[in-house]
């Protein structure tokens, strides 16, 4: 059973699933053995997960995998309607529409979660919030998940603080493979591509100013730096800010940043980082765009309440006209911007994050009794992932000879 926008729309899915299939040969390779070692037979699978190509794909392969595989959207923004029509053909029962109220997102993830999963896939949290809440009996059998997201890790880590979290989870975030490509070159690089092909405006030139320089704030800033931006980052961790003049940007408040900008992008996965006080400041035609996991970055009601006019100018462009006749364009809505108003992340990046994923979801169907906290992705996973990619890139590495090895203690 699925709940999708129309059928009708699975032709071009399909042609961008098998796109991004053919630049994922970890994934590739991870499916073609677990075709043979059949790891999630028995097993249902729920997943919440920005439903695009990629993650089409991922569920595909935990389907090879003998899964029983419930797919739905973490944001309803990002769902694209005819991948998740083509991965019904698949066999794959999907719960996801593109810009649905929140109404229906909600009664989409509890229609997945109604399976009663044994392995869950989380991204930003709202899966487990409903585990722990109103959802509770849907996860009798839950053997565990894995956590996609930064944002899904802060509200894990608040939970296990709390003793309140009552679920074993995976740390996908922070392994190696994941952060330091995901976040960084991945973000990096679709938010400036959904940026520029949703404005059609040029890069070089512009001040554009950066909230957050965590992993994605670091990457976003160095393309745009690339592309000829003047970058200016705001933090509020001394530490980060130093790397940020360090890496030769200039750091300021946010308030003195405001009247400087043209083009604004929060990554922070913080809530009100710009606000009325900085609307007021801004200049006239700035683009406002988010790429943190939720849409609380940039304070919308304040635009709104700021505004004597609000209109649709393009496709994902919202037009805020002030009092004093300045247009403040906030782009998809706030919502993190290249997966609402672009195809997310390159194919070849999301093959690491997602062969972490598949590798942590066998390891959870092979161990069943995992106490109820965080885990990190062991070591020599993130090391088996990255081995395999450089092998599928034909990168070859130095080893280290038996001497060397006693020099440095490694066994
Ligand atoms: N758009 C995407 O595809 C995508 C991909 C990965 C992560 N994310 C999301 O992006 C957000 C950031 O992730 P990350 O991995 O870079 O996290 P991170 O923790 O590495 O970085 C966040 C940075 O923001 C800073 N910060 C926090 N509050 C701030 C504020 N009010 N003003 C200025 N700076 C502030 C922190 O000090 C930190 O340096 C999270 O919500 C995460 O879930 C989005």
């Amino acid at each position: 059973m699925s709940i999708i926008k129309s059928h009708d729309l699975a032709k071009s899915g399909h042609d961008k699933i098998n796109w991004v299939k053919s630049y994922m040969p970890v994934l590739s390779a991870i499916e073609e053995e677990f075709k043979k070692t059949q790891p999630f037979a028995g097993k249902k699978i729920a997943m919440s997960i920005h439903l695009e190509a990629k993650t089409a794909y991922l569920a595909t392969v935990l389907k090879a995998g003998g899964a029983d595989v419930y797919s739905t959207g973490c944001n309803p923004l990002s769902t694209q309607d005819d991948v998740a029509a083509a991965l019904t053909d698949y066999g794959v029962n999907v719960f996801a529409i593109h810009g649905a109220d929140e109404e229906t997102y909600v009664a989409h993830l509890t229609e997945a979660l109604s399976c009663h999963p044994d392995i869950m896939i989380d991204d930003g949290g709202d899966f487990i919030e409903l585990l722990h809440g109103k959802c509770r009996a849907l996860g009798d059998k839950l053997i565990g998940g894995c956590e996609e997201t930064t944002t899904g890790i802060h509200r894990l880590r608040q939970r296990e603080a709390e003793g309140n979290l009552d679920y074993t989870m995976i740390n996908i975030n922070d392994a190696d493979c994941k952060h330091l490509f995901d976040n960084r070159y991945g973000t990096g690089q679709s938010t400036l591509d959904a940026i520029m092909h949703t404005t059609n405006l040029v890069v070089a030139g512009k001040k554009a100013v950066v909230a957050g320089y965590g992993w994605c704030g670091k990457g976003i800033a160095r393309r745009l730096a690339g592309m000829g931006a003047v970058v200016i980052v705001t933090e509020i961790d001394p530490v980060k800010a130093l790397e940020a003049v360090m890496d030769g940007f200039t750091v300021l408040p946010m308030d003195e940043a405001a009247p400087l900008g043209d083009l604004f992008i929060t990554a922070t996965g913080c809530k009100d980082v710009i606000v009325k006080r900085h609307f007021e400041k801004m200049k006239d035609g700035v683009l406002l765009a988010n790429s943190g996991h939720f849409n609380v970055e940039i304070n919308k009601d304040d635009l709104l309440s700021l505004s004597v006019k609000n209109e649709e100018r393009k496709p994902s462009i919202e037009g805020f006209t002030m009092a004093d006749g300045r247009i403040l364009n906030l782009l998809a809505d706030g919502r993190l911007v290249n997966l609402a108003a672009g195809n997310g992340h390159p194919a070849e990046i999301m093959d690491m994050s997602f062969a972490l994923q598949a590798k942590c979801l066998e390891y959870l169907a092979k161990t069943p009794n995992l106490e109820h906290k965080l885990y990190s992705v062991p070591v020599e996973t993130d090391k088996e992932v990255a081995t395999m990619k450089l092998a599928k890139m034909g990168v070859s590495i130095d080893a280290l000879t038996p001497e060397q090895a006693e020099y440095l203690f490694v066994e």
